[in-house]
């Protein structure tokens, strides 16, 4: 099948020279980072797709915006600017800025859960849970049955099993459940969208057993634009209306910016009208960030985001930015190659599982991958499957993911149509040899959020 790129509605301005390396170079490097792939240097990756968080290119209005940029500790006109924002796209009353997703996390759930509590998501995602975990509550994931089949394609495998929710909800009593988190899109389950339907749904379950809901918000443009696709309710709404129809179904949101705010660092909280819980987290964001009026940004990213939530949600961009993997999806199926179906909103989720079968979960076959991908073709992806997951907190056992992913994360405004083709060609390659490729053991794990820094080496069998 034949997807026509759909062109860049932008031009290169200024660009970025990327160092090339041989195959015996990388795999020096690759020993040296012990096998992570956040070990690696930036300058020692060809095409950088471990996240698209942070990694955007900002437009000319933004570093323009940058120059602007009031510095002022208290009261900067930037702060304001951004406010105002955050109030006209999300209909909120309060947005507080924080330095990015995780600090939102960190600031406001400790506010809503402690010790005893649960909360349930569609998917938390790793800084999520652990913040859940942090705050002494358990992380219950409850995503549709659907989406464990990479194979199985529908319109939002990101949504929520609501009946299931429901169920934990009663099994646990609805006074120990603090909170309730809509992931969207849904990135543990491959960028899938959550449908306005399913938010509805869940927040009308959630308001009959008074249990707070919160929105993690990182990439809320590109799940509008799914709504717009393929909710025929809002086929002929603009994403921006669509964006304050979905923000109605949550008290509260969390949202890392440097997804699609299009920025290089930020982060914000945002409260529909409970003044009692802004006072709360305006004393949080105080100890941890910073002024309520910076929150752990400097003026010229407050600045930056203000103006990269509009360039965000711009129809001509997610058009651009939708056909991109929709182009790279096309090319997999031609080569069978299969991957979370229909492709996510931020990436392609390759299932390493399908992919490398004879590598057990407990040996991580998404970061198998991964690390072969960079040695063949210098391609720096990441594991999204039980290596990312981790142990249980209680039994300190090696958990099973629902999948095993190797995560092509694309950043926005950076790679173009050439950079794809050269991903899709890595993977056929590796594909052909695939009995080759090792699994992997850890030699040495911190507690918490291991796969940032542990070290593995390959099991040669
Ligand atoms: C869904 C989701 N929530 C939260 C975060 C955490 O955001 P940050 O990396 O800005 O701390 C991420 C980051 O990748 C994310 O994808």
């Amino acid at each position: 099948m034949t997807v026509k790129y759909v062109p860049e509605p932008f031009r290169i301005k200024m660009v970025e020279t990327i160092k090339m390396m041989s195959r015996e170079e990388r795999i020096k490097a690759m020993e040296e980072a012990k096998y992570n792939m956040f070990g690696l240097r930036g300058e020692d990756v060809y095409i950088d797709l471990l996240t698209d968080s942070g990694t955007n290119a900002m437009s000319s209005k933004q570093w323009a915006g940058v120059m602007e940029g009031d510095e002022a500790y208290a009261g900067a006109k930037s702060y304001y600017k951004l406010v105002e924002a955050g109030q006209d796209l999300f209909g909120y009353k309060f947005i507080q800025p924080v330095h990015q997703g995780r600090a939102a996390e960190k600031v406001l759930f400790p506010l809503k859960m402690e010790e005893g509590k649960v909360a349930i998501s569609n998917m938390f995602f790793d800084t999520t849970r652990a913040h859940v975990e942090l705050a002494g509550a358990r992380a219950i994931d409850c995503v549709v049955e659907e989406a464990k089949d990479p194979s199985h394609r529908a319109p939002f495998k990101g949504n929520m099993d609501v009946k299931k929710m429901e169920e934990i909800i009663k099994e646990h009593g609805a006074e120990k459940v603090a909170m309730i988190v809509m992931t969207i899109t849904n990135n543990s389950a491959g960028g899938q969208p959550v449908s306005i339907q399913n938010l509805r749904e869940v927040y009308e379950v959630a308001k009959k057993y008074d249990i707070p809901v919160n929105i993690d918000a990182a990439r809320f443009a590109e799940n509008a634009y799914f709504v717009k696709l393929r909710e025929d309710e809002f086929k002929d709404k603009s994403i921006k209306e669509i964006v304050k129809e979905m923000f109605k179904y949550a008290d509260t949101f969390t949202m890392s910016a440097k997804k699609d705010a299009i920025v290089n660092m930020g982060g914000l909280i945002g409260i529909k009208d409970d003044e009692e819980l802004y006072q709360l987290v305006k004393g949080n964001t105080i100890s941890f960030e910073g002024f309520v009026t910076y929150g752990g940004l400097g003026g010229r990213d407050l600045e930056a985001l203000s103006i990269g939530l509009y360039e965000g949600i711009d129809e001509d961009y997610l058009k651009y930015r939708n056909g991109q993997m929709e182009y790279f999806a096309a090319k997999l199926d031609d080569a069978g190659i299969a991957y979370q179906a229909p492709v996510g909103g931020h990436g392609l989720f390759i299932d390493a599982k399908a992919m490398l079968p004879h590598i057990p979960y407990y040996e991580f076959p998404g970061h198998a991958l991964a690390v072969q991908l960079y040695i063949e073709a210098g391609i720096r992806t990441c594991d999204i499957g039980s290596f990312m997951l981790g142990n249980d907190p209680d039994t300190k056992e090696q958990l099973e993911a629902d999948f095993e992913f190797t995560r092509f994360a694309i950043p926005r405004r950076v790679y173009t149509q050439a950079h794809i083709d050269i991903m899709v060609d890595a993977l056929i390659r590796i594909k052909e040899n695939a009995g080759d490729v090792p699994g992997y053991r850890i030699t040495w794990e911190p507690p918490i959020l291991r796969h940032f820094q542990a070290h593995l080496e390959p099991i040669r069998k």
